[in-house]
């Protein structure tokens, strides 16, 4: 099933990449700090799903940082955009299967959390997932993972560790909370981030939840990574937008540059 698009890949690219990167809404530009890069367009990988949201490229970029080979997927599907579970992680799966051990995960997401403010950079201890979906339902591929995967660690704890400290050296002020996943498109009600708010969320988004899931199934180490957008449907003065989300995540952009550029060479796989 992911063969024809690992050949397509081994075709282009020499050597196993060992990171990968996912960058959320309005997040790109961490792709041109690869060294060596090679582009390939997701529209020619067999199988790949485009992205069809405003602010997602739509290409997955290899190239070195330090000695690292570093894969970076400027874009993502959604369930949102109408794909199933499967084509949201089919990349992840794809990677996994080409030899990544280390995956970063980045959103854009709404702040909960009261000392949240839009332009915050979060680390994500763990999530709820609401989204009514997971992308291992159905018959288990064992070539993957388990039936049953533990999620315990999902976003891994050394991880965590290895980013407060590049976080610490570079004097950037990183927090850490729970990211809850819902399906969207249309932003939350005040009602439901109260209800967020209850259940122990601290921030939300769309995306994530499912490619975390498939990353742990197959053994793959996780870190992720939300930037904080626009604060949450009523705990603000007027609407939220998708306008502001792309505009605070260009904002923070330069920042998450800079952070991923010194923390991906530090995680071990
Ligand atoms: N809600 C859900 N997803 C989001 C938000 C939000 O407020 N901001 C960015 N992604």
């Amino acid at each position: 099933m992911y063969d024809a698009a690992i050949q397509y890949l081994q075709i282009r690219v020499s050597g196993r990449p060992e990171v990968a990167v996912v960058l959320g809404s309005g997040l790109g530009g961490f792709a041109d700090q690869l060294a060596d890069r090679v582009e390939v367009p997701y529209r020619g990988i067999p199988g790949w799903p485009q992205s069809t949201a405003a602010g997602h490229e739509g290409k997955l970029t290899f190239g070195k940082l330090g000695e690292r080979l570093v894969a970076v997927m400027s874009g993502r599907a959604h369930l949102y955009e109408g794909y199933s579970p499967a084509q949201v992680v089919y990349g992840i799966r794809v990677l996994g299967k080409l030899g990544v051990r280390g995956l970063v995960l980045t959103n854009a997401a709404g702040g909960i959390n009261l000392s949240y403010e839009p332009g915050s950079l979060v680390l994500i201890s763990d999530h709820i997932n609401l989204q009514g979906a997971n992308p291992l339902v159905g018959p288990n591929d064992d070539s993957l993972g388990p039936r049953f995967p533990d999620m315990t660690d999902a976003y891994s704890q050394r991880y965590r560790m290895i980013a407060r400290e590049v976080a610490a050296r570079l004097g950037l002020h990183l927090k850490e909370g729970v990211y809850a996943a819902v399906l969207g498109p249309s932003y939350e009600t005040p009602a439901e981030i109260r209800y967020l708010r209850t259940i122990g969320a601290d921030m939300v988004g769309m995306s994530t939840a499912a490619e975390c899931i498939a990353a742990n199934h197959m053994g793959i180490q996780v870190l992720g990574l939300s930037c904080i957008t626009n604060l949450a449907a009523g705990l603000r003065t007027g609407k939220v937008s998708h306008e502001e989300v792309l505009e605070t995540g260009a904002r923070i952009q330069a920042t998450l540059r800079r952070f991923l550029t010194e923390l991906i060479p530090q995680l071990e796989v």
